[in-house]
C-alpha cells in the first residue's frame, strides 16, 4: 500500500502546474476503503491564490463523499524530503486526524511519519465546543 500510495504520489507530481516557483509536488491520499485521491500543486500567477497538493488532493476526496482516511503520500524533489506546509497540516488534521504521512522523492528516499508529530497542539473543532 505505502509503495502504490507513494507511486501515485510520483505520478501526480508530474501534473503540478507550477510556472511561477518550478517546485513540482504530488499527494496521494488514501481513505479506509483504499480509494486513492491523488492531488498536484496548482500555482496562480497572484501567487497567494495557490493550492498546494494535500490540499487538492484532500478536496478532491471530500467532494466525492470520501469522510475516512487513513494515510497520505507526499512527493517532491529534494533529498530533504518536503514534510507538508502548515496550512496543509491544519487542513490534513481537520478531516484527518493523527494518520500516516509518507515522504518521498522520485529516487525511493522515504519517510513515513505521523501527523501528530508534524503538527503538535493543534488548534480543532474541541475548542469550539
Ligand atoms: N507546495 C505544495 O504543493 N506542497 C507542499 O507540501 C509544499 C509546497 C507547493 C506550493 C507552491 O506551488 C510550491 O510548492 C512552492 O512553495
Amino acid at each position: 500500500m505505502d509503495k502504490l500510495l507513494s507511486e501515485a504520489a510520483l505520478r501526480a507530481r508530474e501534473h503540478a502546474h507550477a510556472p511561477y516557483s518550478g517546485f513540482k509536488v504530488g499527494a496521494a491520499l488514501a481513505d479506509i476503503t483504499a480509494r486513492v485521491y491523488t492531488g498536484s500543486n496548482v500555482e496562480n500567477s497572484t501567487y497567494g491564490l495557490t493550492v498546494c497538493a494535500e490540499r487538492v488532493a484532500i478536496f478532491k476526496a471530500i467532494s466525492e463523499g470520501a469522510r475516512k482516511f487513513v494515510k497520505i503520500a507526499v512527493a517532491a524533489d529534494t533529498e530533504n524530503l518536503t514534510p507538508p506546509c502548515g496550512a496543509c497540516r491544519q487542513i490534513l488534521w481537520e478531516f484527518c486526524g493523527d494518520i500516516e504521512v509518507i515522504l518521498v522523492n522520485p529516487r525511493g528516499k522515504s519517510e513515513t511519519l505521523r501527523l501528530k508529530d508534524l503538527f503538535p497542539r493543534p488548534f480543532d473543532e474541541k475548542f469550539l465546543e
